[in-house]
């Protein structure tokens, strides 16, 4: 008996890899997580599965659900939206498995921040513009930032932002990365990305707030920062450098 930790993706139900929707299809238990995983994926489960939303549940009453799974010997698929490896709340369910004895696999997702650039049509690092992403978020009810993990610190390597958990904080998000950015760095703002209620909202820090205010969004969206976002003049990749190829021919790209 195994519980099947699987990154469910972040909303079209085309958008679980090929080994989580195998797996969902073979569990007799599935536990998901509310409305953030499309109900869609729920019709892999085999007939008779019992199905979960964990949305109303503690952590005790999750607990529960795979101790009485284990003693059934029932296989869990436990789906969570976008990828496991962050902001998942899959570690303080590992670690609680880890106590019990109880054996888990994790199968990894398609992440929001993905799909969301998807949908903007952008590539998130570009050449001499930004090449590092920082996956972040603000400070909520459920979870404190750790000291020094502010949005101004990253902000200073003007690396890309996608800053999770937050736009119903863009003002706390304008005021901190204006000085650091300028008030003409592009922002974007996508909602729901691949749900049919998808909405993308583009502007600079300067303008967003104004342009969100008469129909706001106020959770699940990804706020994007940075000037690789409308970047357009940039010098292309050496990857595909014809001299770059012939010097490299035949090893493998770094
Ligand atoms: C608890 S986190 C889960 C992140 C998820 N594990 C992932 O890999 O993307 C929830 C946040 O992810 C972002 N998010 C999740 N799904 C999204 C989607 N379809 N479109 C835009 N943002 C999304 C939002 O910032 C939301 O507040």
């Amino acid at each position: 008996m195994t519980i099947h930790f699987i990154g469910a993706g972040p909303g079209a139900a085309d958008l679980i890899t090929v080994r989580g929707r195998d797996l969902l299809a073979a569990c007799p238990v599935c536990l998901y997580a509310g409305s953030v995983v499309p109900s869609e994926l729920l019709a892999y489960c085999p007939e008779g599965a019992r199905i979960v939303d964990t949305a109303p549940l503690s952590l005790d009453e999750i607990e529960a659900e795979y101790v009485a799974a284990h003693a059934a010997g029932h296989n869990v698929a436990r789906l969570h939206s976008g990828d496991l490896s962050i902001w998942s709340a899959v570690a303080e369910q590992m670690r609680r498995l880890d106590r019990l004895g109880i054996p888990y696999t994790l199968t990894p997702g398609v992440p929001a921040f993905a799909a969301a650039a998807a949908v903007l049509g952008r590539e998130l690092t570009i050449p001499e513009v930004a090449q590092s992403l920082v996956l972040t978020r603000v400070s909520g009810r459920a979870s404190v930032m750790p000291e020094g993990e502010t949005l101004a610190a990253f902000g200073r390597t003007q690396a890309t932002m996608a800053i999770h958990l937050a736009v119903h904080a863009l003002d706390r998000i304008v005021a901190e990365l204006t000085p650091v950015y300028g008030a003409d760095c592009p922002v974007a703002v996508v909602a729901r990305a691949t749900w049919p209620e998808e909405r993308v909202v583009t502007g600079t820090l300067a303008t967003i707030e104004a342009l969100l205010a008469e129909n706001p969004i106020d959770r699940t969206a990804i706020v994007f920062v940075g000037r690789g976002l409308a970047a357009e003049g940039f010098r292309e990749s050496a990857l595909y450098d014809a001299a770059y190829q012939r010097r490299f021919r035949g090893r493998e790209s770094l």
